[in-house]
């Protein structure tokens, strides 16, 4: 049995990634051992064939032990102990939450509904280093996977509405408090029985605006609000989410699809744990709106087409219907008034299963095969 170390698994995504692994009954297949930074020494989590003790995720000797090794840790990390892995001459395979070297030579972004083809060809080549992609690219790509794979995209315009968990476990708890703290500066109004909605709204104003509102992770309110923009500054008006978007994107296709022009704005909302985003899509050419719902919902096994009528949108395609699930809702879809070959799609899937711990589980299962 392959020896597999998990580094970060007490986060959120790392977290995630073991509830799945156990659902799917992947431990029995290995051999597990857990890594800490912090309690070298204490009891593991319990996993059948899993070693009982934490060790030292700073040991290199510990870690170059292992066949595989799978960290959720984070990219501060990453850059730390991988280099010393490589110098170290291991030689086992590493897989990775964290966005450092994803766009490296020597790593594959891994999602493989849609780059089965080129993990396969880079295992033949020898790689060893497997990075899970930004979640946006992911849940979009598979998503649109059946216009993909049909070669029917010229460009993709996606405005995102991202939900707090991409930020981390603190932030979708600053969330909560902030909600909390609006509501709390208007109950005695909402109380009213002929409360006052424009005395409402000034106190939650005030509330946001007040030095004592709870805003330490996101530097500004999210709860009632929306921040558009995400992650670095890059200069010239790019955000490091949109590059990640344009680049990541056509790393993921390589050698098996054409390259699609990708561009768009990415906003975080007061959502929980779905990232959802609104694409405009200009397609090669004319397709009947039948023939794009077909290749849509016959793309992989997660995509979900909902019809495109409000009932359906308001209950189907939400972060509240989709969130805790592997499904990838996509709906919304018509031709737009702007151009006959322009359509609209808005799709929901969940951050941190397929846009996070889940292209890492199925990666896992790729090399214990
Ligand atoms: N960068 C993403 C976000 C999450 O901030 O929502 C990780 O892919």
């Amino acid at each position: 049995m392959k020896k597999v170390g998990f580094v970060g698994w007490r986060g959120m995504v790392g977290s995630v990634l073991l509830d799945r692994m156990k659902e799917e009954n992947n431990f029995s297949n290995i051999n597990a051992f857990f890594f800490t930074t912090s309690q070298v020494g204490m009891k593991a989590p319990e996993t059948i064939n899993g070693e009982k003790i934490l060790l030292d995720a700073h040991s290199i000797k510990e870690l170059s032990e292992m066949d595989i090794i799978l960290s959720c840790q984070g990219g501060d990390y990453t850059e730390k102990v991988y280099a010393e892995l490589k110098k170290y001459n291991w030689d086992g395979h590493w897989i990775d939450a964290a966005s450092t070297l994803r766009m490296a030579d020597e790593s594959i972004i891994v999602l493989d509904p849609i780059n089965e083809p080129s993990i396969n060809t880079a295992l033949k080549n020898g790689f060893r280093t497997w990075v899970g992609g930004n979640c946006t690219v992911s849940l979009m790509l598979l998503a649109i996977h059946g216009l993909i794979k049909e070669g029917a995209i010229e460009w993709v315009s996606s405005m995102t509405y991202q939900a707090a968990s991409g930020a981390g476990a603190k932030n979708m708890k600053e969330l909560l408090v902030q909600m909390g703290q609006l509501h709390s500066s208007t109950e005695s109004e909402l109380k009213k029985i002929n409360f006052n909605i424009l005395d409402v709204d000034k106190m939650v104003l005030n509330k946001m605006r007040s030095s004592d509102f709870s805003k330490e992770n996101f530097q500004v309110p999210l709860a009632g609000n929306l921040i558009p923009w995400i992650d670095q500054d890059l200069g010239k008006g790019l955000s490091r989410e949109e590059w990640k978007g344009q680049f990541e994107t056509n790393k993921i296709l390589m050698n098996n699809y054409e390259k699609i022009n990708v561009d768009g704005l990415c906003t975080r909302i007061g959502s929980m744990r779905s990232h959802s985003q609104a694409l405009t899509i200009k397609l090669k050419k004319h397709y009947e709106l039948t023939e794009i719902n077909d290749l849509i919902k016959s793309a992989n096994n997660w995509v979900k087409l909902v019809p495109n009528e409000k009932e359906a949108s308001i209950n189907n395609l939400t972060p509240a219907a989709v969130s805790g699930g592997l499904d990838i809702a996509i709906g919304r879809v018509r031709r737009l008034a702007l151009d006959d070959n322009i359509i609209s799609a808005f799709t929901v899937g969940d951050q941190l299963l397929w846009g996070a711990a889940e292209p890492l589980r199925r990666m896992l299962q790729i090399l214990i095969k």
